[in-house]
């Protein structure tokens, strides 16, 4: 038994069983993972172990095939469609490897559509933007589409997007993946800042241990199941539940 919370109330995310198959493949085969208000999860493992599939029904991306996902005490593992999709774009944040930016729009028109879903009127998503742009250094670059952006700001553009609409939990999977490790270490460095500063759940995916090494804890997920790393920092007190 290694640290169950009782403590629901500092919980944004608590995974019971959670089992999930695609036809014969069985990517998860009975998940428990509990994930503290404001704390960063790396999830590591293997390729094909199961982590981007883990990150998807934590995300209400899909609904797994068993178990629960509560979310700030609220199961979401009922909700329809529209519910989850609801969900996302009301509380979540999404970066992924690569490919993520509307390729025909500029870096500052990329990071306004979040908003603009969200309702906001299009002068102070502009000014919104242009903030987010800023927080990730790459304001010089708000009029150039992602294919005039080196990599790495085009990353940066990417985690604006995810941050501006000011998410209470971000979801990354290999976010540094396609990036240099100059690039990735300056990307994650502005990351953090932003979502230690303003107390975001933060569950990352990578392979990568220099960028686990951000992370308060690590869960590692092998063959579907998750155990856990020599952690570090928050482990007392959300865990696995053994
Ligand atoms: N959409 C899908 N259709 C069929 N099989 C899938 C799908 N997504 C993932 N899988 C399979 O599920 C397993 C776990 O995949 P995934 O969660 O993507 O692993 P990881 O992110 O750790 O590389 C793998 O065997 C993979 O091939
Ligand atoms: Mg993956």
């Amino acid at each position: 038994m290694s640290g169950q919370t009782d403590d629901h109330a500092a919980l944004a995310f608590r995974v019971r069983g959670v089992r999930h198959s695609f036809g014969q493949t069985e990517a998860l085969r009975g998940i428990d993972l509990d994930v503290g208000r404001g704390e960063v999860l790396a999830v590591t493992g293997p390729s094909g172990s199961g982590k981007s599939t883990l990150l998807h029904v934590m995300a209400g991306v899909f609904p797994p095939d068993e178990g629960s996902i509560e979310y700030e005490g609220a199961d979401i593992t009922g909700l329809d469609e529209a519910e989850r999709s609801d969900l996302r774009l009301r509380s979540f944040g999404f970066v992924f490897q690569f490919g993520q930016l509307l390729s025909d729009l500029s870096a500052i028109d990329n990071v306004t559509i979040p908003l603009l879903l969200a309702g906001w009127r299009r002068k102070s998503a502009l000014v919104k933007a242009r903030d987010a742009l800023e927080e990730l250094d790459v304001a010089d670059h708000r009029d150039k589409r992602p294919g005039e952006l080196s990599g790495g700001q085009a990353q940066r553009v990417a985690v604006a997007r995810a941050l501006v609409t000011e998410p209470a939990a971000l979801f990354a999977d290999e976010p540094t993946g396609s990036l240099d490790t100059l690039a990735a270490e300056k990307t994650m460095d502005s990351l953090l800042d932003l979502v230690r500063s303003r107390g975001t759940t933060m569950v990352i995916v990578t392979h990568d241990p220099r960028i686990a090494s951000y992370a308060d804890r690590e869960a590692i997920v092998r063959d579907g199941a998750v155990s856990f790393g020599g952690g570090v920092g928050n482990a007392e007190g959300v865990g696995n539940v053994g």
